[in-house]
């Protein structure tokens, strides 16, 4: 039977071990953030998915799934090591690669047999020979010969349901140079082959081209609309009924047809960055994807522009700030557009109480410079009381039902800003608020 490391037991690491290990493999998860793998041994969960919590308890305790800081122990013991750290921006837009390398001279340095080194980081077209490179540098440093394969397998879940989305995937992407780490990825993966998943096989360029090319065209689609609902707003259309109409095609599919902020999170905005930077760098600019960076940069700036047009001088002025994280169902603000917003305010003399179900630990210290001008709250209800207006950023599902007299009466002033459109501005308008949706 396999035994897997995985290597960097953040969103996707730990949700590709834990996964893992409900199929029945022995998975070591390697971390040197050594408080996160302290809390992991106790079943501690260091972030919000849905689902994950109980999946981690059931593999502790059948001894399947464990927890270390000692990557050089589970390099010896492994024979398939995933690498699953962060690829952030670095200051240029590229993805800043360091976190892969010194994982990839880790394997070089402790592999005592064949690995498949299996890179499910989100890299640019080439990472996978640097990989190997590095690998086979480290093996000549020490006079060592091991056979190994480098393998891309790019994840594609979400954040907010990726237990799902581990288990329920639309493609698995192989991208590798040998059967043999062919055969040993169907393995790993047998639960999902023998359910037919699309495996797709291919070489390792194209599995890594394949991630990028995939994001940004969500993060395109998505601009797509919100230019689009810019438009609608100042011709009288109704973007509502453009997305629908549209998304009745199906070429075109309703899925990342809803107008809002901007995208943001901690793939998008910074593999859109890498891509532009991977297309210049090889003289075959993707434009389209260059221009979509600056569209979603302006979208979220422009939801500032809306307050300050609707609401006048903003200087003094109290807003209640309803979700924060990037989406709903995480608790993640990397990148997150109430960021940008709440940051840009704050310079125009705007004080907030916040409210978000799960992310508020993440937002005070994200806005620990402001901490006179931000009050966190127990709920929406707190949050609203005495504001001059209310501001929806993320649209969790409580927030779709709110009790509209209520706000009403708690609100100083009635402008209510619905950057999700979870509300209709006709009805909103009848309750007699300043409503301000998106292309509506
Ligand atoms: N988050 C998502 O929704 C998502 C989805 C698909 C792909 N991805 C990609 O997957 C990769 C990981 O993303 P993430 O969101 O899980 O990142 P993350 O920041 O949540 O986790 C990365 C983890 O790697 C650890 N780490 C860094 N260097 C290490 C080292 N040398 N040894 C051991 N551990 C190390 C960090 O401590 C951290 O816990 C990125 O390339 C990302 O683009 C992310």
């Amino acid at each position: 039977m396999h035994k897997v490391a995985i290597v960097g037991t953040g969103y996707v690491g730990l949700v590709t071990g834990a996964s893992l290990s409900d199929f029945g493999l022995r998975i070591i998860c390697v971390d040197n953030d050594l408080k996160k793998i302290e809390n992991l041994k106790k079943g501690i969960i260091p972030i919000y998915e849905l689902g994950l919590d109980l999946i981690v308890e059931r593999n502790l305790y059948y001894k399947r799934l464990k927890f270390t800081t000692d990557i050089k122990k589970a390099i010896e013991q492994c024979n398939v090591i995933f690498i699953c750290v962060g690829t952030p921006s670095a200051t240029d837009g590229s993805a800043d690669l360091n976190y892969v390398e010194q994982v990839a001279r880790d394997i070089g340095k402790y592999m005592n047999g064949y690995r498949v080194v299996v890179n499910k980081s989100t890299v640019p077209v080439g990472t996978g020979q640097k990989v190997k490179a590095l690998i086979e540098e480290e093996l000549k440093k020490r006079s060592a010969s091991y056979v190994f394969d480098v393998v891309s397998n790019p994840e594609f879940l979400r954040e907010g349901s990726s237990v799902y989305d581990f288990l329920h995937p639309d493609r698995v992407v192989v991208g590798a140079e040998s059967q043999r780490a062919i055969d040993i990825m169907k393995q790993v993966y047998s639960v999902l082959y023998l359910n037919e998943t699309p495996f797709i096989l291919t070489n390792i360029e194209t599995a890594e081209m394949i991630k990028y090319a995939s994001n940004a065209f969500l993060a395109m689609k998505i601009t797509f609309i919100n230019e689009m609902a810019n438009l609608c707003e100042r011709v009288g259309a109704n973007v509502l009924d453009v997305s629908k109409a549209m998304g009745r095609d199906g070429r075109i599919s309703p899925k990342f047809l809803h107008p809002g902020p901007g995208y943001g999170g901690s793939c998008f905005p910074k593999d859109t960055l890498a891509l532009v930077n991977t297309g210049r760098k090889f003289g075959a600019p993707i434009t389209l994807v260059e221009q979509t960076v600056v569209a979603n940069d302006n979208q979220k700036k422009l939801m500032v522009k809306k307050i300050e047009d609707n609401m006048g001088n903003l200087d003094g002025k109290k807003l209640a700030i309803l979700g924060v994280s990037f989406k709903p169902n995480t608790d993640d603000m990397r990148d997150a557009p109430s960021v940008t917003i709440i940051n840009e305010l704050y310079n125009k003399g705007v004080k907030f109480k916040v409210y978000d179900p799960v992310a508020m630990d993440e937002a005070k210290i994200i806005f620990k410079h402001m901490e006179e001008g931000i009050l966190y709250c127990k709920d929406e209800y707190e949050a609203i009381s005495e504001s001059n207006g209310v501001v929806i950023i993320t649209e969790w599902n409580q927030f779709r039902y709110l009790d509209l007299n209520r706000i009403k009466d708690l609100l100083t002033e009635p402008y209510f800003f619905d950057f999700r459109n979870i509300y209709r501005r006709d009805t909103m308008e009848e309750q007699g608020f300043k409503y301000i949706g998106i292309g509506q």
